[in-house]
């Protein structure tokens, strides 16, 4: 009989299977296309792994209580896969959802399979296609009791971090994976577009071309940027197109595409009063890239209103590059900084009790955001799980204190030529506000009060009390 069942052989979920196999495992496969089950078969028929075409087939390859990935599309094709299941599972039977759900939909699936005995995980895993072959992150959600059901074969599949701990733990109940898995999307986006920024900033100001764009990346990913995204940017810079002989990142079309996880971040965000300003405009930025058209059109009527002469950046290049680097890693760290705030207040709001420090800890290998970086978060953490903020952690503070002039001077730079560099700018923005001690807020209240008497509090008095003033002498 087989361990584990996986179900939808998409790449992602074809290799997750393989990498369950390599690591002792008997898997089961089904497809709902069979020949995609027929051609995954061929391709590995030396492997200890069996399938069927039919569902009820599958099911019954598998020992009891049965254990079931679902990798497949997040949304009605998970509804449709649980619901075709539930003909033939049994109580204590486990199913894993291991694709890119709305947590809340997870909540929801989980309440109801709980509901007919059947346990649920609503597993985030990321790392792409390579990560689920060799070792991805995984951020399990559900009953701790499905959680020791598998954790000996999540252990062994997930990625290792430079210390040897394994990038996957426990996150919390019903939706948490899934919810975290979100939130590492969403500050997947926004590290995207902070790298497009600071790409921008090199070519437009700069004018420098791929080649050398790549190296300057390449540097950067030896030093505190080190990364997967800074790593993959600076391969993508070198590659030449074979058609045209030109760099590829020069023809590809300047719209991003999004399904769904950083959108789903920013509006539960601010469903829950979180701050994220670098990842809602990360959201945004992709969406405007979308209207490619409209750009088109607003291009030629638009003005910028630059001199150009005048805006003209005339100091030194390597001067410049230095100053992008260390405004990226400023950036970087305010990004995080919301992501991680988010996830607490998220923590409270839906009793997930999450670990940050472990949360930042597993995130350091296999996943997309994978970076040196994490290190220094799960230390954070580690030193002072109670931490409300990550700028507040002195190695960042410090950090910030010797970045801050050279980010100002960035945005201004850009701004003056009117480059947009909405994530740099909004995360500066954010820093900015968190730091102050009186933001014009007073002035905002006064407006609320005056044209609707929703009242203020003041400065001088008990903070449980409320007025309302007569703004205008009548
Ligand atoms: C990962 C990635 C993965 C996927 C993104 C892409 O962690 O492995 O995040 O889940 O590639 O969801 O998302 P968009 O299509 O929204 O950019």
């Amino acid at each position: 009989m087989a361990d584990i069942g996986v179900i939808g052989l998409s790449t992602m979920g074809g290799n997750l299977a393989l990498n369950i196999e390599r690591n002792k495992f008997k898997v089961a496969v089904y497809n709902r296309t069979y020949s995609r089950t027929e051609n995954f078969m061929k391709q590995n028929g030396d492997k200890n792994i069996v399938s069927s075409e039919k569902l009820e087939g599958f099911v019954n390859l598998l020992s009891k209580p049965r254990k079931i990935i679902i990798m497949v599309v997040a949304g009605k094709p998970v509804d449709s896969v649980i619901e075709q299941l539930l003909n033939y599972l049994e109580k204590g039977d486990l199913i894993m959802d291991c694709g890119n759900s709305f947590f809340e939909d997870t909540e929801r699936r989980a309440i109801m399979l709980e509901e007919k005995g059947i346990k649920f995980m609503g597993v985030g895993v990321s790392g792409g296609e390579e990560g689920a072959l060799n070792g991805p992150s995984i951020m399990p959600g559900g009953s701790p009791e499905a959680w020791n059901d598998v954790k000996h074969i999540l252990e062994l599949i997930s990625a290792k971090a430079d210390d040897g701990r394994p990038c996957v733990d426990y996150i919390g109940p019903r939706g948490a994976g899934h919810y975290v898995k979100s939130v590492h999307n969403a500050i997947e986006y926004a590290d995207m577009q902070l790298i497009a920024e600071a790409y921008d900033i090199l070519r437009k100001v700069l004018k420098l071309q791929p080649q050398k764009i790549a190296q300057i990346f390449e540097d950067w990913n030896k030093g505190e940027l080190d990364s997967y995204l800074i790593e993959i940017t600076s391969k993508i810079f070198k590659k030449i197109d074979d058609k045209t002989q030109k760099p590829l990142v020069d023809i590809v079309l300047d719209k991003a595409a999004q399904k769904g996880t950083g959108k789903w971040t920013s509006q539960n965000a601010l469903n829950l009063g979180a701050p994220i300003p670098a990842i809602n405009s990360a959201v945004v930025e992709r969406v405007i890239s979308s209207m490619k058209e409209k750009r088109v059109i607003a291009s030629k009527k638009l003005f910028s209103g630059v001199d150009e002469e005048k805006a003209k950046y005339s100091g030194s290049p390597e001067e410049l590059i230095e100053s992008v680097r260390k405004a990226l890693y400023a950036s970087k760290i305010n990004a995080y900084a919301q992501g991680m705030e988010l996830l607490l207040i998220a923590s409270e709001e839906y009793k997930y009790n999450l670990n940050l420090g472990s949360i930042a800890s597993l995130w350091r290998s296999g996943c997309i955001i994978r970076a040196k970086f994490l290190n220094l978060i799960t230390q954070a953490y580690e030193e002072d799980p109670k931490l409300t903020n990550l700028l507040l952690y002195p190695y960042f503070t410090n950090k910030l204190k010797d970045n801050l002039a050279d980010w100002r001077k960035v945005i201004q730079i850009a701004v003056g030529l009117g480059i947009p560099v909405p994530a740099f700018s909004s995360s500066l923005a954010y820093y900015d506000s968190y730091r102050s001690e009186f933001l014009p807020a007073n002035l905002i209240q006064a407006q609320r009060d005056f044209f609707g008497a929703h009242t203020f509090k003041r400065l001088d008095a008990d903070l449980n009390e409320n007025f309302h003033a007569h703004w205008e002498d009548k």
